[in-house]
This record gives structure tokens, sequence and C-alpha cells, in this order.
């Protein structure tokens, strides 16, 4: 079983798509393991993308992060973090798949809607950032509908 990083950024906060975007999650399969609404911080931002720190875009990144709540959550899923990303779409909306929640809600690469881990090692270290040991362990009633 792997578990994956997520956040609802600004835009998709704003626009009251937090339920939508959820449940597209929920209906896959995934179990939410973690959720909390989040003002983050310069601090957290440039930590969460310490990766972009040279890039061009990095100071409107920081700028759109920041700019309003967000909700961070973790899922648990077999093979989650190649699902979510899937579900996700490709980075510039205009170029992700129709279905894919960047396709459906999405036009720009600055406000597309949803980051989500991008690997095993990621998720790991954006788990720990975001979350440290707040996890929840449940069992869901319909498991075995959903995981061979
Ligand atoms: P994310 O980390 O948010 O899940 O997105 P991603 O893996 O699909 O894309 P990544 O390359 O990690 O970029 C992180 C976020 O930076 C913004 N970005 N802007 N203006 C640009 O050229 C540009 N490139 C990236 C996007 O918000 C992207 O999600
Ligand atoms: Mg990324």
């Amino acid at each position: 079983m792997e578990r994956t990083f997520v956040i609802l950024k600004p835009d998709a906060v704003q626009r009251g798509l937090v339920g939508e975007i959820i449940g597209r999650f929920e209906r896959r399969g995934l179990k939410l393991v973690a959720m909390k609404l989040v003002q983050v911080s310069d601090q957290l931002a440039r930590q969460h993308y310490a990766v972009h720190e040279q890039r061009p875009f990095f100071k409107g990144l920081i700028s759109y992060i920041t700019s309003a709540p967000v909700v961070a959550l973790v899922l648990e899923g077999t093979n989650a973090i190649i699902a979510v990303r899937n579900t996700v779409g490709a980075t510039k909306p205009a170029d992700a798949a129709p279905g894919t929640i960047r396709a459906d809600f999405g036009l720009e690469i600055g406000r597309n809607l949803v980051h989500a881990s991008d690997g095993p090692e990621t998720a790991v270290s954006e788990i720990a950032l975001w979350f440290g040991e707040d996890l929840v362990d449940w069992q869901r009633a319909n498991d075995a509908w959903i995981f061979e």
C-alpha cells in the first residue's frame, strides 16, 4: 500500500472545488488518511517547493501557494502516487488529458489547482513536512471491494 501527498491549491479552494476534487479521489478508491485546511506560510512554501528555487517561476509559485488557504491531504492505496498523478493530469492544463482535474477545471500552468507527489521519496518527505506523524490509521469498510 502506497501513500501520496496532495494539495488543493488556493484556486481550487477559492473556486469551491474542494468537494468535487476530493470526490474524484474518493471515487477512484483512494483512502483519506490525513487532511487539513492551511494558510501556507512563506517558510513552508519555500521548503515545499525548494527543488524549484532557481526557476524563473519560483517567486510567482510562492505567492500563488501562499495567496489563500489550501487543503492538504494524504491519500492511500495501491499505486497511489502514479494513480493520483494521472487523475490530476499534466502540469499545463492546456496539455492535460480530458477527464483529468487540470483539464476539466483549468487553463493556465500558474492556476493548475492541484499538487501531487511525483515519486516515493518526495511522497515520504512531503508527508513528513506537512503532517509529521499526524496520520490516521483506520479500517475502511469497503476495502475488500477496492483492493484485491
Ligand atoms: P506540482 O508539483 O504542483 O504537483 O506540479 P507538477 O509536478 O505537475 O509540476 P512541477 O514541475 O513540479 O512544477 C510545480 C508547479 O510550479 C508551477 N509552474 N509554473 N510558469 C511555469 O513555467 C511553471 N512551471 C511550473 C505550476 O503551478 C506547477 O504545478
Ligand atoms: Mg511537482
